[in-house]
């Protein structure tokens, strides 16, 4: 996608072939700076830190800190080190064990001497086919928002919640990729961007990318969701997923759920964009995913551009408070209108998504 008219991946090589750039993503919106990861350690403490975030983007970033890693030593013993150190960052995202899995499978019967450069051909081929598949999410997608527009003659309303913009995946992102689409199409198009608190993805993330690439968007506290469909003020919601179970429960950015059941209250429609990679097949019901917990000064702090043009981080809660950080929810798939995979639209339900994957679905 575009920033101010020039088109950028979220992770990409560097010239030198092996150094891998990445945008850093706690400087945004305020500061637009780009980071060279040569290290696991820096591709660890990137996906921690969040410079990147987003499930794609961390799978896609574990898969070049493997690269990295076997640049050093391209033993077995370095390898599994690699894929502990990288799968411990973040415990929700299945993108992350799922491109783990990839590498170590593809290199794992092979010379040491090829290592490297296989394990870089195999992250490039993951970073290309994130891009494929989003792409196919956002054609399959626009064809719900073009329905909408057909039948109201209306700008669309689009609420969505976090970013699963271009910059959580390696390019158009899945939630706003039918939306990037639907702009590409000229159907009018408005998005409701949930600031999303505590981190505040929505309101620096998705708000930045729709700004910089000249789609219609509009930021809301995160409580406001409710309000505007009980006014009928949104067409339909499109969140991402950072991890879907086999049988169609959603877990996504905390604050996900609460959407989920506005939406249905209010008759609204709620869908779900799905790769494939995001599906956890291993588990049925949603509550077995790991939910990751972080840290409080996520909650009790807050930073943002004071009026000198300085990013400034302040205290919102009272000194000695204790404050909770549970990151992610479970959306139960009864909750959730239909999930778009990059093979089309589907029921949130373990036959609708057996009919999409059988491969998956006969294992
Ligand atoms: O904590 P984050 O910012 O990594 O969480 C991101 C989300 O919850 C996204 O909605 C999800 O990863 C889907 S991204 C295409």
């Amino acid at each position: 996608m575009k920033v101010d008219g020039t088109a950028y991946r979220s992770i990409w090589l560097d010239d030198d072939g092996w150094g891998v750039r990445i945008i850093d993503q706690t400087r945004l919106p305020h500061r637009f700076e780009i980071v060279r990861l040569e290290t696991l350690e820096d591709a660890a403490h990137a996906i921690r830190a969040m410079l990147v975030r987003g499930a794609p983007l961390i799978g896609a970033t574990a898969a070049y800190g493997m690269c990295l890693a076997l640049r050093e030593d391209p033993s077995d013993d370095a390898m599994q080190r690699a894929y502990d150190v990288l799968l411990a960052t973040r415990p929700t995202a299945v993108n992350l064990r799922w491109a783990l899995d990839d590498v170590t499978a593809e290199l794992r019967n092979q010379p040491h001497e090829r290592r490297v450069e296989l394990a870089y051909a195999c992250a490039a081929r993951i970073c290309d086919d994130d891009v494929g598949i989003n792409e196919a999410i956002g054609n399959h997608g626009v064809d719900l928002i073009r329905a909408t527009h057909q039948r109201t003659g209306q700008t669309v309303n689009v609420l969505t919640h976090c970013n699963a913009g271009w910059l959580a995946t390696v390019d158009w992102g899945t939630a706003l990729s039918p939306i990037y689409k639907a702009h590409e199409e000229d159907i009018p198009v408005h998005v409701w961007a949930d600031e999303t608190r505590p981190r505040n993805q929505g309101a620096s993330l998705t708000a930045w990318e729709l700004g910089h690439h000249g789609v219609a968007h509009t930021v809301i506290p995160d409580n406001a969701g409710g309000h505007l469909m009980q006014h009928g003020l949104v067409d339909l919601c499109i969140t991402g997923t950072d991890r879907t179970s086999a049988a169609g429960d959603v877990c996504n950015k905390i604050g996900t759920y609460l959407k989920a059941l506005a939406a249905q209250h209010n008759g609204v429609p709620f869908y779900v964009a799905l790769p494939s990679p995001t599906i956890d097949w291993t588990i049925e019901d949603g509550r077995a995913i790991p939910i990751e917990e972080r840290a409080g000064s996520e909650v009790s702090h807050i930073a943002g551009k004071a009026d000198d043009g300085e990013v400034v981080t302040v205290q919102l809660t009272p000194d000695g408070s204790p404050v909770a950080n549970p990151a992610f929810d479970v959306t139960p798939s009864g909750l959730v209108t239909g999930l778009i995979t990059e093979r089309g639209v589907c029921q949130a339900s373990r036959e609708g998504l057996a009919r999409l994957f059988p491969e998956h679905a006969a294992g």
